[in-house]
């Protein structure tokens, strides 16, 4: 599973974010969408600590693609390296989304990097469908040239109002549910937490019990070994709730698996 990577390209895509490419054939033969991969950032003093990145894209030329934000040590460190580095990777890890039926649009609703976790899955759709992206200011909302690319409508909330509709992503929602009545929909959701659980209470307000969430918790092993990562999914028990690790039986969930009490 631990598998070498070396650095091709590492440039900033946008503001904070940037867009790493590693040369990983055998990670990118078994990608699916919504899976990540646990990174040693070779430069790192730490760099015991992996860090865990969605895999954004993967082509037949064995090239890996990572999305991501400078948030801390481990990010800015990763935002230093140059091609021709080796980085150690551990993937692909994690249940990937389900893949749409070729009679379902795709709805995928994403905050920040959420929409390069989903970009492997909007490709792969059968049909294209709808990108709803949202985030604080218009500098956090990535990819949506690609998505357009890949035939998705964009559409984008920002709650400062610097582009597109004025609040939260899930705010967006019932415009889609009212135009789409009388299509066979599919939700997946990637983003924040508190994003997901409000998209994951609607989803199952409207039957949509079927749409998958991609919990991104904390992680520290990435393999179910620590127990770092839980977070809390319906059960058959006196609580009704127990804790499951999202590394190992998510990232992605049902949304009618989530418990939201
Ligand atoms: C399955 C999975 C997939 C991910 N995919 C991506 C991706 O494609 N692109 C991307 O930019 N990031 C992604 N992340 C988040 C990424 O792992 C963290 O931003 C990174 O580990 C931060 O490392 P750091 O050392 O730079 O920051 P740290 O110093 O460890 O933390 C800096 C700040 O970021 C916060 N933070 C760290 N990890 C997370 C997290 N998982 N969720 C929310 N806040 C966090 C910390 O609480 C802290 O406030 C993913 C996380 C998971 C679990
Ligand atoms: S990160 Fe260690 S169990 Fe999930």
């Amino acid at each position: 599973m631990e598998r070498p990577g070396t650095i091709i390209s590492n440039d900033i895509l946008q503001d904070d974010y940037y867009i790493v490419k590693f040369h990983a054939p055998e990670i990118c033969k078994t990608t699916m969408p919504g899976q990540f991969v646990h990174v040693k950032i070779a430069n790192l003093r730490d760099r015991i600590l992996r860090r865990p990145f969605s895999i954004c894209n993967v082509d037949n030329d064995g090239v890996l693609t990572i999305v991501y934000k400078v948030v801390g040590k481990g990010t800015e460190a990763l935002s230093q390296l140059k091609s021709g580095i080796v980085c150690d990777l551990m993937g692909p890890l994690g249940n990937p989304f389900t893949l749409p039926k070729a009679d379902e649009i795709p709805v995928i609703v994403a905050g920040g990097y959420g929409s390069a976790a989903t970009y492997i899955l909007a490709q792969r759709s059968p049909k294209p469908g709808i990108l709803l992206l949202g985030a604080r200011s218009k500098t956090d909302l990535i990819l949506t040239d690609e998505f357009a690319q890949a035939g998705f409508e964009v559409r984008t909330a920002t709650e400062d109002g610097s582009q597109g509709y004025t609040g939260r992503v899930t705010e967006l929602l019932p415009e889609v549910f009212e135009q789409h009545k009388n299509d066979k929909l599919r939700f997946y959701g990637c983003g924040p937490t508190g994003m997901l659980m409000a998209l994951g209470k609607i989803l199952m307000t409207k039957n949509y019990s079927n749409g998958e969430l991609s919990l991104d918790h904390l992680m520290c092993c990435g393999v179910g070994a620590c127990f770092a990562c839980v977070v809390k999914v319906k059960a058959d028990n006196e609580d009704g709730w127990r804790y499951a690790r999202t590394c190992k039986e998510g990232p992605v969930f049902k949304a009618s698996e989530v418990y939201y009490g």
